[in-house]
């Protein structure tokens, strides 16, 4: 599924079923040719993209935390909700939406 309007271009991905994603997980996927993780946490999903903002190592090494996710490269954080950085990042991360479909996980991307 794809739509465009505004010179902003909107994809959606199915990244896998559910239960692919066990709670407290954090999963690296590919999505048309963007590398991210998808979170499970408290059943909720949560999707972005697979560069730290302080110096763009992964994120998919990283460590869950309640409500955040936590780079081991020097100790960013970013809330899983806002996005908001701890230092020493700066910039916060973008969130991709996620959305549960027949028992599918879906990862929207948008590129402006
Ligand atoms: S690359 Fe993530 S904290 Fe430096």
């Amino acid at each position: 599924m794809s739509a465009d309007g505004g010179g902003v271009s909107v994809s959606s991905f199915d990244v896998g079923a559910v239960d692919e994603f066990p709670e407290e997980s954090i999963t690296a996927r590919t999505v048309g040719d963007v590398e991210i993780v998808v979170i499970r946490q408290g059943g909720e999903f949560v999707a972005m993209p697979d560069r730290c903002t302080h110096q763009r190592y992964p994120l998919s090494d990283g460590e869950l935390l309640e409500g955040k996710i936590k780079c081991v490269h020097h100790g960013a954080t970013f809330d899983l909700k806002s996005g908001r950085a701890t230092l020493p990042a700066i910039k916060k991360i973008q969130l991709f939406q996620v959305a549960e479909a027949d028992g599918r996980v879906m990862v929207t991307l948008q590129e402006l």
